[in-house]
């Protein structure tokens, strides 16, 4: 038995496949306590496939993975609530946290509009909250942007996902550009962003609060279960193709898109903007640095609790662990990514950006580009690192993304 399971072992890694085995490989010491029960799972898991042919395996790991993911969703976690639907009003005054951004951003103006005649009067503006939790983060606030429209003819939709700090107004231009191309265009404030933040350091109190408490995953994770619950509204209206559902955003927006892909094939079509890394990667190659800039607090916080001089990896790895479990292991773009297959995939990223480093993507690239070469649509799945660019969502990247969101 021990050694059937060995050779799967082997036979997985060979084929590159995002099993629970090669998963459980890679899994350090310290992270396996805290996935606990997740762990235990892909255990038994791998030991029922014994005996199994392969096909059915790789079926059964691909939706494991998924499983787990939300299964880990739905811990730390208010009671379940039905989704339900409620008015809200435009934002006039929308909340920007961190540093104040700049006015006016030539990428998010970039995208181009078709040429529609009366084109503000012929645009139709919704706002409302969805339910996904109880209590004051499970009222998710979204704003659709599309065309007025007389027929029932249903509309290709995009969900456009804002980046650190900003909130669901801030993309008005990229909603108003795809909403006159015939989208359905979809922004939400992420978690403890927008309507969702008090103040300027509401993300940021999150984050600290969670590597505290260990009660909640506001880095990424929350996100991506109201996501679910957004896909679940969506594909209820009858106004929307829900065969052509888009998932795109900007860095975090980008790692919400991929995340949000790779547990629910609801979504169709997929370009995460520089949002894709290898979490693990970044921690066993000395590479995180960048990223933790960006959220800092929570990582000074933990260097203090755990009596450090300096954040080294293993501060780096213990936030990960305490507010994102898995995210360095079991759900890192290795073994994430490549399930997004069959459905296209844009990855757009800059080819010298620190936050998400392209050496730290070779593995999780070849593993996907593998997936969407079994699944017989090679060409559903493409990489652009654009020359010179580091951490910066560029008007080239914007074109991309939209052309490649026709799909
Ligand atoms: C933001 O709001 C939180 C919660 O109400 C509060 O604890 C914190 O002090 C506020 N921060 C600022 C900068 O106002």
């Amino acid at each position: 038995m021990r050694r059937m399971v060995m050779m799967m072992m082997m036979m997985w890694h060979v084929e590159g496949l995002s099993s629970p085995t090669t998963t459980r490989m890679w899994v350090p010491q310290s992270s396996r306590s805290a996935m606990g029960k997740l762990y235990n799972k892909h255990r038994s898991a791998a030991s029922v496939g014994v005996g199994l042919k392969m096909k059915q395996m790789e079926m059964e790991s691909v939706e494991d993975l998924r499983a787990h993911f939300l299964q880990l969703l739905s811990t730390r976690r208010s009671p379940q609530v039905p989704l339900e639907v409620l008015p809200a009003k435009p934002v006039l005054e929308p909340l920007y946290q961190g540093p104040p951004p700049p006015k006016f951003s030539q990428a998010m103006e970039s995208c181009p509009k078709a040429d529609i005649p009366n084109f503000k009067q012929l645009l139709y503006e919704e706002n409302l909250y969805l339910t996904t939790e109880e209590g004051e983060q499970g009222k998710l606030p979204v704003l659709i942007l599309s065309m007025k429209q007389t027929g029932h003819s249903k509309r290709p939709a995009v969900v456009f996902l804002h980046s650190t700090n900003k909130c669901k107004e801030w993309l008005r231009p990229l909603l108003e550009a795809y909403a006159s191309y015939g989208y359905i265009a979809v922004a939400i404030d992420s978690r403890y962003h927008g309507e969702r933040a008090k103040n300027r350091t509401t993300y940021n109190d999150a984050l600290v609060s969670a590597w505290k408490k260990g009660d909640t995953m506001p880095f990424i994770f929350d996100t991506v279960w109201d996501l679910v619950k957004l896909a679940e509204y969506l594909t209820g209206r009858d106004d929307i193709d829900h065969s052509k559902i888009g998932i795109t955003g900007e860095s975090l927006g980008g790692m919400h898109a991929w995340f949000a892909a790779f547990v629910d094939t609801r979504y169709s079509v997929v370009v995460p903007i520089i949002g894709v890394q290898g979490f693990r990667w970044a921690i066993d190659n000395d590479q995180w640095q960048a990223r933790v800039d960006s959220i800092k607090s929570v990582f000074e916080e933990a260097r203090k609790d755990l009596g450090k001089d300096a954040i080294d990896k293993e501060v780096v790895e213990k936030v990960w662990i305490r507010i994102a479990p898995g995210l360095a292991s079991v759900f890192d773009s290795v073994h994430t990514v490549p399930l997004i297959a069959p459905r296209p995939l844009l990855i757009l990223n800059g080819e010298r950006d620190p936050r998400c480093p392209l050496a730290g993507l070779e593995v999780t690239i070849s593993r996907t580009r593998e997936a969407f070469k079994k699944a017989n649509c090679a060409d559903s799945f493409k990489v652009i690192a654009e020359a010179g660019i580091g951490h910066e969502m560029t008007e080239s990247m914007v074109k991309e993304a939209k052309n490649w969101l026709n799909h």
